[in-house]
């Protein structure tokens, strides 16, 4: 059986002239790597890897936005007992689903993924679509990060229990790497069309992104095909993807960027896009969509189960009484215990399901922001479509595997059940996911 091992190694992240970072990382055949090593498969077929834990500390590896079976799920301890330093765990399971989606770290994940325990996890299309009419001839994976670093470049360690950052945003890092470093070059020809595979893997960071003069268009959220549609700023909260088909501009001009909006509205350079060689000829203008994934059932409204998800609590807001551990409890024995934010009136409860649904059954549920921040509310186990924003019906019917609530913010979603197990819903927002914002939900 292949391999993924865990441990500690390093990389440079910091621009040249830092010292590398120590981090904790994936590895295949070769050293670890920010990101992990690319696991590349097609849709449908069986993944096999040996996790060997060579870290501190007890691990598991979750297939982030893969419906996958419930026992390969790595939500630990829901799902599988963390796997302790030295032992291994054996994952095997088959992918449904084309797409682009990640693996990361899911136990003591503010600190793990923190650290580094993330990579890319792409599916291949069903279809052949790279060089066809209207495609894009190659593509290239951007795995983006967000790192807390000192003046030496070393991960700052005595935060992960950061309740202020909790009970704001999360915790922020102060670099932005793509594929682990600050700052990549990647060739381009004039008039290429590529197609980038992004993916948010940062602990708390929602990235605003925008790719100007590259004709930018969305194929893709969360691995499932949209109607390709212009973008001017794709906003990415931690854990979504986005597919994006850009085409190497034809002015004349050598350089393009990907930029990020570190949250001040000045557009940060991340990625350089350096053109060279000749004008290929135009590919037109309109982008071949991808092929359809098949493979996901409808939800029926007409018998839907309701479901709601209420989320309170947070600076500035703060929360009512709140169960904890069996208990109910105010704002500040709440805080003594690490809790900041509830769902459904509970913070972190997970002695019993959230609500139960009988396999086959369309739940649809309402997801209400009632804090001054935003959340980024994943699902495990399934793919769900959003059925409308703040009231306003989506008319693009998303599919998604982890939605960004804005504040005050109300996201009706709806899904059939049909994956049997117990499922993590959380806030991907990591530090939010550990003061509170987790549940789960069982099929059966
Ligand atoms: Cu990306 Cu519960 O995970
Ligand atoms: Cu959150």
């Amino acid at each position: 059986m292949p391999i993924l091992r865990a441990a500690p190694a390093s990389a440079q992240l910091a621009p040249a002239g830092y010292p590398s970072t120590p981090i904790w990382a994936y590895a295949t055949a070769t050293a670890g790597t920010v990101p992990g090593p690319e696991i590349r498969l097609s849709a449908g077929q069986r993944v096999r890897f040996q996790l060997i834990n060579d870290l501190p500390q007890p691990t598991a590896v979750h297939w982030h936005g893969i419906r996958i079976e419930n026992a390969m799920d790595g939500a630990a301890p829901l799902t599988q007992a963390p796997v302790p330093p030295g032992d291994t765990f054996d994952y095997d399971f088959v992918a449904p689903d084309p797409g682009t989606y990640w693996y990361h770290s899911h136990n003591r994940s503010t600190e793990q993924v923190a650290r580094g325990l993330a990579g890319p996890l792409i599916v291949e299309d069903r279809e052949p679509w790279l060089g066809e009419p209207g495609a894009a001839t190659r593509e290239l994976v951007l795995v983006l990060d967000d790192w807390l670093l000192d003046s030496d470049a070393r991960i700052i360690e005595d935060r992960w229990e950061d309740l202020h950052a909790a009970s704001h945003g999360g915790r922020m890092g102060n670099t932005v790497t793509v594929n682990g470093a600050a700052y990549p070059e990647l060739d381009i020809q004039p008039g290429e069309r590529v197609r980038l595979r992004i993916i948010n893997t940062a602990t708390d960071r929602i990235m605003p992104l925008s790719l100007p003069h590259l004709s930018a268009r969305l194929i893709a959220l969360d691995g499932h095909p949209v109607t390709p549609r212009e973008i001017d700023t794709l906003i990415l909260g931690p854990a979504q993807r986005a597919d994006v088909v850009i085409d190497g501009r034809v002015d004349g001009e050598a350089r393009a960027n990907l930029l990020l909006d570190p949250g001040n509205g000045e557009w940060v350079e991340i990625t350089g896009f350096i053109h060279s060689g000749d004008n290929l000829p135009s590919t037109g203008t309109d982008v071949r969509p991808l092929p359809a994934w098949g493979t996901l059932p409808a939800p029926d409204l007409s018998e839907s189960q309701r479901e709601t998800l209420l989320m309170e609590g947070g600076a500035m807001r703060g929360m009512l009484e709140t169960r904890f551990g069996g208990e109910t409890m105010g704002f500040r024995k709440l805080a003594a215990n690490g809790m900041v934010w509830a769902f459904n009136g509970a913070a972190n409860e997970m002695d019993k399901p959230m609500f139960r649904a009988a396999l086959g059954r369309t739940v649809q549920m309402e997801m209400s922001n009632r804090s001054v921040f935003p959340h980024a509310i994943h699902l495990h186990g399934h793919h769900f479509t959003i059925l409308s924003k703040s009231g306003a019906a989506n008319i693009e019917g998303d599919v998604r595997d982890t939605v960004l609530i804005g504040a005050d913010e109300t996201v009706e979603i709806a899904f059939v059940a049909d994956n049997p197990g117990v499922w993590m819903i959380h806030c991907h927002m990591l530090s939010h996911q550990k003061s509170g914002m987790m549940a789960w939900f069982e099929v059966a």
